[in-house]
């Protein structure tokens, strides 16, 4: 008979091997992850010049859907005339997030802060004339919100950048280092600017992909960020020497191998404002991935792209309003929760209070009728269905008197406690759930 006690998300990750590219050790980083891992959701923005017309952010000029320069022309139509970062804060509090990542530069190098470096930036280049950026860290701040900054190590627009059109470069840095050396100084120039400015509680690199951990320096980045602020987060995407897994858009099966990870995803299909893509996920949709995403020890980072003049278009604002209503009816079977129990016990995502002992069951809004969990060794010593407070039934199927295999429980639930979009059931626990895990038969 096989069983196994999960006393915890810490056991049941720790158990598990880490990708071979993450090159820090989860035990040392533990203590400063662990608001990462008790927030579960984080708002990601992605607000540049690419939505003055509209476009791909930085990829259109790289895939030569338009010039660099008409690209660069967009610079004249950012004018962040309605932007206001208190309301952004806001909205991204209401909807229950608890920290938000936003784009500070993107593969095209317009900084959103006064970079001292160049002229290539909000404040410089375009009429908002501003750091956009300031106003909205104090804003989360004051909100209570962790905010995060993205940052492109890459940088397309660098004169000393090697990378620029898809299928053209500037140079090889092997012929050329000193220019690649002055691109280092800049990059992490830029980065220090940020860090001192705005001290991120976490950062999101992006388009590491393009050098080696080597050519980016990535142990002296690192080291540089964490001596300045030893509690800040990195992402993964530094050459491996972040801390958490950022898979993009594709939605994970199986739990991902990493201690901590977070799906980052566009609510339509782009990261940037774009109005030709009506392709919104619904709210449903949005909270049944969601709830996936924390059922297997995730977080979720949700993306908007804000119009040129700081609007949120209202599309994206109903889905953080609705997410809101549900993540605050719901709130203890979410935040501070551990990832559930293995899939095949339950035909749904669960999360686990931080003890264990509770366990909750996330079932979409329009089941009725008796639904089944199974190899669940422990009494059951209460149902309710969590925000409504009515309390359910449950029966013991199938239970051998002589066999140690645990018997089906059967809940049923009727039709009129139903959330809008997702109904949660809390199970108390007699004890921290333990499975049974066997095949079933005569010896369990
Ligand atoms: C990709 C893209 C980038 C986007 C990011 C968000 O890496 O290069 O445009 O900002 O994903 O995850």
């Amino acid at each position: 008979m096989k069983r196994i006690v999960v006393a915890g998300a810490m056991v049941l990750h720790f158990m598990m091997p880490a990708r071979a590219q993450q090159k820090t050790s989860p035990e040392e980083i533990k203590s400063k992850m662990q608001w990462f891992a008790d927030a579960k959701l984080g708002i990601f923005i992605h607000w540049g010049i690419y939505s003055v017309n509209g476009i791909d952010e930085s990829w259109s000029f790289h895939n030569k859907k338009i010039s660099h320069a008409d690209y660069m022309a967009q610079l004249k139509g950012f004018t962040a005339d309605k932007y206001d970062p208190q309301a952004w804060a806001d909205l991204i509090k209401e909807s229950g997030a608890r920290y938000a990542v936003i784009t500070t530069k993107h593969h095209d190098g317009v900084a959103l802060w006064d970079t001292k470096f160049n002229k290539l930036s909000t404040a410089k280049s375009t009429p908002a004339k501003r750091d956009v950026l300031t106003p909205f860290f104090a804003a989360l701040r004051k909100d209570g919100i962790k905010a995060g900054a993205y940052f492109s190590l890459l940088d397309w627009t660098s004169p000393d950048y090697p990378g620029f059109l898809k299928d053209s470069s500037r140079y090889k840095i092997s012929e050329q280092p000193q220019r690649w050396a002055k691109f280092q100084a800049f990059y992490q120039g830029q980065m220090a600017e940020v860090m001192k400015q705005f001290n991120p509680d976490l950062w999101w690199f992006d388009g590491d992909w393009e050098r080696s951990a080597d050519e980016w320096q990535a142990v002296k980045v690192r080291n540089m960020l964490t001596t300045f602020n030893p509690n800040t987060i990195i992402n993964g995407r530094l050459t491996g020497y972040g801390d958490y897994d950022t898979p993009e858009q594709n939605f994970p099966v199986e739990r991902p191998h990493y201690n901590w990870w977070e799906l980052c995803m566009t609510i339509n299909n782009n990261w940037g404002w774009q109005p030709q893509d009506t392709n919104w996920k619904t709210p449903y949709e949005i909270i049944t991935i969601f709830a996936d995403a924390i059922s297997n020890g995730g977080n979720m980072l949700l993306d908007i792209g804000p119009k040129a003049d700081g609007t949120i278009p209202p599309e994206q604002v109903n889905v953080l309003k609705e997410l809101g209503k549900w993540n605050k009816k719901h709130e203890k079977a979410i935040f501070s929760t551990l990832g559930g129990i293995p899939q095949g016990h339950f035909y749904g995502p669960t999360t686990l209070s931080k003890d264990s002992s509770t366990l909750y069951l996330f079932l979409p809004g329009k089941v009725t009728g008796e639904i089944m969990v199974k190899g669940l060794d422990n009494k059951i010593q209460d149902i309710t269905v969590v925000g409504n407070g009515t309390k359910l039934q449950h029966k013991i199927v199938g239970k051998i008197s002589w066999s140690p295999v645990p018997g089906l429980v059967y809940i049923t639930v009727p039709a009129n406690v139903q959330d809008e979009y997702m109904t949660v059931l809390e199970l108390k626990l007699d004890k921290p759930v333990k499975l049974y895990r066997g095949k079933g038969g005569l010896n369990g």
